[in-house]
């Protein structure tokens, strides 16, 4: 308590005491004696009188501000000017109590109380909140960097797999041709067709591993984005593609396509992924329909690629995207089941999303979204 008036003392602790609180307390009524029992007494709670013949309450509030931050401090005063008051409020009391009101006191001390409690308590929250973010933040980087070890690992594994089954099956394939070439009369039919049929599974296998040679380069390749024009990439995809359209009758209905920030060389082979699947699955119409368009919706451009093909069930759309994952037979449909994972691991590094619709002989349309950045979002090309 900072008050020069022993009696004004004696009143504000019995006051207090009626009020139900159990303490006890220090008068002083120096700078000297306040900073000591500051640090001696250690009070829970400082009340102070505004003007003292050798002190006065506003340095008392700014020592204390500055020492013991979280300990409320209430002016308790004969009287205190509403500028004054405001003053005092401003400079972090707590409250102020008028001499001749004391009855409001315990009042106050107990409000005040409560606030410190509260605010302690949200000090001490707010600290493990930060201790548990720079704790998850710590975690999330160690397990990035683990998965991106174990990713470069499974890259390198699935890399050189391919690349050194590609040998064996070389041989396979070249003692066949040896075999049907030098040995042919010596063999009969029954031999020659197992030896055709050995040969047909080699280059199946042969096709699998280019397949998957691609694939994992599709994750190793750099990824360098500039400003594309789809239009261009669906026109040279169709191009390259000119063997699958030969003697066919392919009705192209080309819409306008953005253009949009991606790398030109990977998204190159997802048109040609999505155009040759098209192709394939409409072999068995009279006219094939691919229609290639794109619409914007949310800050992405949303590209798709629908064909009138054979289709396909409609609750198997989300596991065409899987390596491997096929739902045509291959003595109906040749194909290794990667061309599809292959557009999904491509639109995902461009952060994008892929789907696909489709009725069983019906025909099917693929989706993929990219996102807009905000340099072309305004600038939609028409
Ligand atoms: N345009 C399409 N129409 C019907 N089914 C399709 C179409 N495109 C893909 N599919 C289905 O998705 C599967 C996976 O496609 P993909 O990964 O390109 O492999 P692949 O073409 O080698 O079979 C295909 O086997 C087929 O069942
Ligand atoms: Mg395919």
């Amino acid at each position: 308590m900072v008050e020069d008036e022993p009696r004004d003392a004696t009143i504000v602790e019995h006051t207090l005491k009626e009020g139900g609180f159990d303490f006890s307390f220090k008068r002083v009524d120096t700078e000297d004696c306040f900073l000591r029992e500051l640090e001696r007494f250690r009070p829970t709670v400082i009340l102070s009188d505004h003007g003292l013949p050798a002190f006065d309450g506003f340095s008392a509030l700014s020592l204390a501000k500055k020492k013991a931050p979280d300990v409320p401090f209430i002016f308790v005063t004969g009287s205190l000017g509403e500028e004054v008051t405001i003053k005092a409020l401003k400079n972090g009391a707590a409250d102020f109590v008028l001499k001749h009101r004391l009855a409001g006191l315990p009042g106050a001390v107990h409000r005040a109380l409560q606030q410190a409690e509260f605010q302690s308590q949200r000090k001490q929250d707010e600290q493990e909140i930060r201790r548990l973010n720079q704790d998850l933040e710590k975690r999330v980087v160690e397990r990035t960097a683990e998965l991106e070890a174990a990713n470069k690992e499974l890259e390198a594994f699935s890399y050189s797999v391919s690349h050194d089954l590609r040998a064996p099956l070389r041989h396979i394939e070249g003692f066949i041709e040896i075999l049907l070439s030098t040995k042919a009369e010596a063999l009969d039919d029954e031999a020659r067709r197992h030896l055709q049929t050995i040969s047909q599974s080699s280059k199946h296998m042969g096709r699998l591993i280019d397949d998957l040679l691609q694939f994992s380069r599709t994750a190793r390749a750099e990824f360098k984005k500039t400003t594309v024009s789809l239009s261009d990439l669906v026109e040279s995809a169709i191009r390259d593609l000119h063997q699958d359209t030969k003697g066919r009758d392919v009705e192209w209905v080309l819409n306008e396509l953005p253009e949009v920030e991606a790398d030109p060389a990977l998204l190159r082979q997802v048109f040609a992924n999505l155009i040759s699947n098209a192709l394939k699955y409409t072999r068995t119409r009279k006219v094939a329909h691919i229609e290639i368009g794109a619409r914007q919706e949310d800050g992405e451009d949303i590209i798709f690629v629908r064909d009138n093909g054979v289709g396909f069930d409609s609750r198997y759309a989300h596991k065409l995207f899987g390596v491997f994952q096929r739902l045509h037979r291959a003595a109906e449909f040749e194909g290794t089941g990667i061309g599809l994972a292959n557009v999904r691991r491509i639109i995902s590094r461009h952060g994008g999303r892929v789907w696909a619709e489709g009725h069983p002989n019906k025909g099917a349309t693929f989706y993929f979204s990219l996102p807009r950045t905000t340099a072309r979002k305004a600038g939609v090309r028409k």
